[in-house]
């Protein structure tokens, strides 16, 4: 099960990349895709760039060219939750495009036209193995919902009122657009958003200031994540051993020397 490992800026994978182990490198539509080993499992790192077209892109061919089975997206974003400070963390419950608005043809903001998509909802196990990785390494974590538009926010206002029209926890460029490309192959996907900013008068002077950090509270709680996973993995495979319990058979049926099984859960 490779893992595909994308931010959109420099300063938010590469503390990945220093860590990476016998990389290999090839370039797809401009991107630099670097595969290895992180935390012994094996993962493709790489950089979309901002916004919606460049994270679509990149998850697309994580998944055609790489095989990728589950996608993580680590970076920053600013917040929306009054309750979220800086280098704070929210992991994704799910995301949607808030800069969506086909309302004038009768469709719910944020709703993709002619479908009932507007939520694109993450991977519940790889969520709550996010919120248990935060907490083991002291984070501030929460489960969140994430809001993703081709604009930086920077005005208390709209910040408000984007919270208010969607229930929003942080605003950032990219996630739901890997969450809506994971929908639309069935991948697995969790979005590790620490807050940059608050999306108010100061944001570009704190993104600026804050950005590096909060990146690397992502990529502590992601390598977590990563080191975790094997635990998962186990933990399904005790899960099978009970199965085995559930097995019932029958001896000599529907007829002598055959031997009936069935399990039921
Ligand atoms: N990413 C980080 N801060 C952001 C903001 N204020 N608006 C949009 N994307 C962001």
């Amino acid at each position: 099960n490779k893992i595909g490992i994308i931010g959109a800026m420099t300063e938010e994978i590469e503390l990945y990349l220093n860590e990476l182990k016998d990389i290999y490198k090839t370039q797809e539509a401009g991107f630099d895709f670097c595969g290895g080993l992180f935390e012994g499992k094996e993962v493709i790192i790489v950089k979309s760039g901002v916004s919606k077209v460049n994270a679509a892109a990149c998850t697309q061919i994580l998944i055609d060219n790489f095989n990728v089975k589950t996608i993580i997206f680590t970076g920053v974003a600013g917040s929306l939750n009054p309750e979220l400070n800086i280098l704070d963390i929210v992991i994704s419950k799910d995301c949607l495009q808030h800069d969506l608005d086909a309302t004038k043809l009768g469709f719910e903001k944020g709703q993709i036209p002619f479908t009932e998509l507007k939520n694109f909802n993450s991977s519940e196990i790889l969520t709550s193995l996010g919120i248990t990785s935060g907490t083991q390494q002291k984070l501030n974590v929460q489960k969140g919902r994430i809001l993703t538009g081709d604009q930086f926010i920077e005005n208390k206002e709209k910040a408000i009122l984007l919270r208010e029209e969607f229930s929003g926890d942080c605003i950032d460029m990219e996630s739901a657009a890997v969450a809506h490309v994971c929908h639309l192959n069935n991948i697995e996907h969790v979005i590790i958003r620490s807050i940059s900013d608050k999306a108010d008068g100061s944001a570009s002077v704190d993104f600026g200031e804050f950005c590096k950090q909060a990146s690397k509270n992502s990529f502590l709680l992601v390598k977590t994540m990563l080191k975790n996973i094997n635990f998962e993995i186990k933990n399904n495979k005790i899960n099978t051993e009970k199965l085995k319990d559930k097995i019932r058979t029958v001896p000599d049926w529907p007829k002598p020397g055959i031997m009936f099984r069935d399990v039921s859960t």
